[in-house]
């Protein structure tokens, strides 16, 4: 999306559709470039990323080191556990020192939510949000929408059924904002302790029981247990959860039959979501959503990249 004056990419709350569409359509071109196993190496020639990852991560981190090197960049994965962080370093010094390193691009997960915000009026490389808090994953939510987009041809109109630990989750957030923007109906669906009261204002439409909730949805989104953010009490044991929110064959039968079977990841099989559907080439797009997270995370550092050329001349 070359023409774009974003500098940071923090939230999708507030992006309007254009700009999403326009990060599709490159992330689009991006899937196929990365089936041809073709790279773009000069794009970033001489850039410098850093991933800084305060929490713990596989798809995305790697994702992005995967993308930056595609398009050429020097990318850097910071080892926050060996890092001077465990000697008392703030998040701040620890950014204003890669800073101080010249780094193009930041890419920041981190347990607080508004942490990347926070840095990125202290930095001067693009900062992009790779998970912060239970505020948003906006990197996520657009590969889950390009996964739709491709399977079913368009987002206006579809309804996305969110399951499970929607008061716990960023993944559900962006993924509102971003849904909602492209038109499609929404819908959260898990036990009143696990939907925060004022969701229903962010234009969704609440369900408490699976069967009422997936009713001809389009696609069903299964959400991780959240459990290192939450207090006691707020669920049952798993065996207990499985069996009212667990996305299972039985539970899905509400579904359309053609209705696409998510999961962020990582995922915890037997507790939101049952092997059978998971691993169902028929329903399941989840090692898609993982395939679709290169290439969005290629489009995000390409138009980051572009914008940040822009603000330094
Ligand atoms: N979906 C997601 O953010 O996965 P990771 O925690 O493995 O990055």
């Amino acid at each position: 999306m070359s023409g774009s004056a974003r500098r940071h990419l923090l939230a999708i709350e507030g992006m309007q559709p254009p700009e999403i569409l326009s990060l599709l359509d490159l992330a689009e071109n991006y899937a196929l470039l990365n089936r041809s196993g073709k790279t773009q190496r000069d794009l970033l020639r001489g850039r410098t990323l850093i991933n800084l990852f305060f929490e713990d991560s596989t798809r995305t981190r790697t994702s992005f080191e995967l993308a930056g090197k595609r398009l050429g960049a020097d990318v850097i994965n910071m080892a926050v556990a060996t890092s001077s962080v465990n000697k008392g370093e703030t998040l701040l010094d620890t950014a204003a020192t890669l800073n101080a390193m010249h780094c193009d691009l930041l890419v920041v997960r981190h347990g607080q939510s508004g942490a990347p915000s926070l840095l990125a009026r202290k930095v001067d490389a693009a900062v992009i949000n790779a998970g912060d808090g239970t505020h948003e994953h906006p990197t996520q939510a657009l590969l889950d929408a390009l996964t739709i987009r491709r399977r079913k041809g368009r987002i206006a109109g579809l309804t996305v059924a969110i399951c499970g630990d929607i008061a716990h989750s960023r993944v559900a957030r962006s993924n509102i904002h971003l849904l909602g923007a492209l038109g499609a109906r929404v819908r959260v669906i898990g036990p009143p302790t696990l939907i925060p009261a004022e969701i229903g204002r962010l234009g969704v439409e609440v369900f408490h029981d699976m069967a009422a909730g997936l009713a001809g949805a389009d696609a069903v989104m299964a959400l991780r247990l959240q459990t290192e953010r939450m207090v006691r009490g707020l669920v049952p044991s798993a065996r207990e959860y499985f069996r009212f929110w667990g996305l299972d064959a039985d539970k899905l039968a509400a579904a359309r039959p053609d209705a696409l079977v998510m999961h962020p990841g990582p995922m915890n099989r037997g507790v939101e979501i049952d092997s059978a559907i998971a691993d169902d080439p028929a329903r399941s797009v989840i090692k898609e959503q993982v395939e679709m997270g290169v290439a969005v995370r290629m489009a995000v550092l390409d138009t980051l990249a572009w914008s940040a050329r822009r603000h330094a001349a």
